[in-house]
């Protein structure tokens, strides 16, 4: 997975960097190539010669050493990475990065380079909330660089809270999906729905739900990377179109329909994400419905259900949906794999902390027909959204 691929790992001072030291051996048995930049404080917990030996390089550390290699270092280590880690990541680094300080070699590089730059924060979890840090974290992500974690726990410094240096596995899934497309989808053309649908009640009022289109907008960026040809159908986010996007916004359910059935027989492969409102308002005010003395009820009629819809016409696409549950959802989702003819259900228990709706991170089980049922751990949106592309994959290349 990871052969062929330059990897520069950034150590800042901090007592997770013995972590880094297992991660640096992750990725090179993966057969990446690993440089390893370290800060001086980070050489104060672990020397040097661990990551020299784990990485099979020379460890880098001064910006200006005596001249030992022709090549500028920091433009060099720069601009042969694929992709820049910065393991763990102190608030003293993420700071001099969002303040355009480089003073020294590792943020020199991070400076220079044009590679996806992931930070895996790990620090006190005072330092964490501090709203200076806070503030960094969003200049930073505004930016795009990316971040995975910090987890919560029991941190060395003996409090509990955010502020632990993720999973070695959550950090690996980050650092996969971040590398450069395998290009392995292309030639597919592949339809999207994300976010949710408004169902306008009046002129200023609206049924809606708790969708912010990440999972979705994750699985179009991703597959768009590897290749694919994207068609994205969203309803209201405020999410920035992914790269290499075909988008189409619409509103209610029923504009969701028109575009989903009108690109349906050009594609390959759907994944329906969005949350369809069930349910839409029979009547529609032309006015601001007044404020009276008496309770407002407002009737409403189904929607049509676009996933089934599509279950029926199916010829030659492989479908895939999702299923937001609150209870019974192993259940529940065997029965939406039935109904709508799917080849593939990606069920989420939404009540779950870091499932379903707004987070970053998502919890799912992998539904197949026959009650097949693969659990994943908790898994950053993007990670996920690879994940369920190579399981589209394999489906198709078993010929569904
Ligand atoms: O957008 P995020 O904030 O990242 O949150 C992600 C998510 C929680 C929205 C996503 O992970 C998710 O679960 N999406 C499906 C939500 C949903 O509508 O679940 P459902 O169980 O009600 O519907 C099952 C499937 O039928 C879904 O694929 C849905 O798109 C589809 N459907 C539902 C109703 C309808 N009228 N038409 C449909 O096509």
């Amino acid at each position: 997975m990871l052969a062929g691929k330059n990897i520069t790992l950034g150590i800042t001072g901090g007592i997770a960097v013995y972590k880094a030291a297992q991660l640096t051996s992750n990725l090179k048995a993966g057969g990446a190539d690993v440089r390893v930049i370290m800060t001086r404080s980070a050489s104060a917990f672990v020397s040097p010669l661990t990551f020299q030996t784990l990485s099979g390089n020379r460890v880098y550390s001064e910006l200006f050493e005596p001249v030992m290699e022709w090549k500028v270092q920091h433009i060099e280590l720069a601009a042969i990475s694929d992709l820049l880690v910065v393991v763990p990541a102190t608030a003293n680094i993420l700071g001099k990065v969002a303040g355009g300080i480089a003073d020294d070699l590792l943020s020199t590089v991070i400076m220079a380079t044009t590679c996806p730059v992931l930070f895996c924060p790990a620090m006190n979890v005072h330092m964490y909330q501090n709203p200076v840090v806070q503030r960094n974290l969003t200049v930073l992500k505004d930016l795009g660089y990316h971040f995975a974690g910090p987890g919560k726990g029991r941190l060395a410094c003996g409090a509990e809270g955010p502020g632990r240096l993720a999973e070695l596995d959550v950090i690996m899934e980050k650092i996969q999906a971040l590398l450069p497309s395998k290009g392995d989808l292309r030639g597919l053309s592949i339809l999207v729905t994300a976010g949710p649908t408004r169902e306008p009640i009046d002129p200023v009022r609206y049924l809606t739900n708790r969708s912010s289109g990440k999972m979705g907008y994750a699985l179009a960026g991703a597959a768009a990377k590897r290749g694919a040809s994207v068609i994205l159908i969203s309803g209201p986010t405020n999410l920035q179109v992914p790269h290499g996007v075909e988008m189409r916004y619409v509103e209610t359910a029923a504009e969701m329909f028109n575009e989903v059935m009108e690109y349906f027989p050009r594609v390959d492969i759907v994944i329906k994400a969005a949350a369809v409102a069930d349910y839409k308002p029979r009547e529609v005010s032309g006015q601001k419905i007044k404020k009276t003395g008496a309770n407002l009820v407002i009737e409403c009629d189904k929607n049509p259900d676009i996933l089934a819809e599509l279950g029926r016409r199916k010829a030659h696409q492989t479908l895939v949906g999702f299923a937001a549950e609150t209870s019974n959802l192993e259940d529940n989702a065997h029965q939406k794999v039935r109904n709508k003819n799917l080849d593939l259900l990606v069920a989420n228990d939404v009540t779950l902390p870091g499932a379903g709706f707004e987070a970053d991170t998502n919890i799912v089980k992998l539904v197949y027909p026959g009650q097949y049922v693969l659990p994943l751990p908790i898994m950053d949106k993007t990670a996920l959204a690879h994940r369920i592309l190579d399981e589209v994959l394999k489906l198709r290349s078993n010929g569904q």
